[in-house]
């Protein structure tokens, strides 16, 4: 069965129809930069031109940056105020005509890591990170998604987001060494791991292109593994969230 994933950023929107047996794309996937601002009409039109590039008709399976409850959203992350309270699902299906599930997009990264990649068949707490623009979290207990768990928002300074300090936009923005990178990241690690004392903590998004030179350098004892379906597990989870939709 073949279902459309499409994985919605700070800074790119990419989709691609998914092969649900094996978690495949099973065409090359089509970005589309993130319109600025990334306004909900804006973003709307982006969508209906993705699907239009693959003439997809049928439901369609989104990961959004923000909190996504009931296809609504709840808050304005990386994107843009006139978010909040959006009814996402519905908002898509008016321009583009198609049903549409949308869930937090680090939640459908989660998602097919856990079925796909890394986390397959572990039991107990398994934390999913994914290091983009912010910094994505999914949680599940025994393969089952707890939804919209933002532990990017821990705070590392008063008021201050630790994805502020560890995300791999910020590695980039500040041109941190792989060393100063590491120590970003293993504080957060750290407070993730006092915190929850999850059984795994499976990391993807910018590390793990990064996660030979990165593993040496964390000193948590949390169990720490690389994602294993790298860039397109955003589109293969919101693929996975259509499934009610069939
Ligand atoms: C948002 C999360 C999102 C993450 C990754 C954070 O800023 O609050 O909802 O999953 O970025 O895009």
């Amino acid at each position: 069965m073949q279902l459309f994933g499409i994985d919605i950023g700070g800074s790119g929107i990419k989709g691609a129809p998914v092969d649900m047996e094996t978690g495949e794309l099973t065409q090359e996937r089509f970005r589309i930069p993130t319109p600025r601002p990334a306004k909900p009409e804006a973003v709307a039109e982006a969508v209906k031109e993705l699907l239009a590039h693959f003439d997809w008709k049928g439901p369609v399976g989104v990961g959004f940056p923000t909190i996504v409850k009931n296809g609504q959203c709840k808050s304005q992350s990386n994107m843009h105020k006139d978010w909040v309270n959006v009814h996402a699902d519905q908002l898509f299906k008016e321009a583009c005509g198609n049903d549409f599930a949308v869930i937090n997009d680090a939640d459908a990264a989660g998602l097919a890591e856990m079925h796909y990649g890394a986390g397959k068949d572990v039991k107990g707490l398994v934390v999913t990170i994914t290091l983009g623009t912010g910094i994505g979290s999914g949680m599940f207990f025994n393969g089952e998604l707890i939804p919209n768990f933002e532990l990017g928002h821990l705070r590392y300074k008063k008021h201050k987001p630790v994805e502020k300090y560890a995300a791999d936009s910020i590695r980039k923005k500040k041109d941190l060494s792989i060393e100063d990178w590491a120590e970003r990241l293993d504080y957060f690690f750290n407070y993730v791991n006092r915190i929850c004392s999850p059984d795994l903590i499976i990391v993807g998004g910018g590390a793990s292109k990064k996660w030979d030179e990165l593993e040496p350098l964390f000193t948590t004892g949390a169990t720490l593994e690389v994602a294993t379906t790298k860039n397109e597990a955003g589109i293969i989870g919101a693929a996975m969230a259509s499934k009610k939709l069939h």
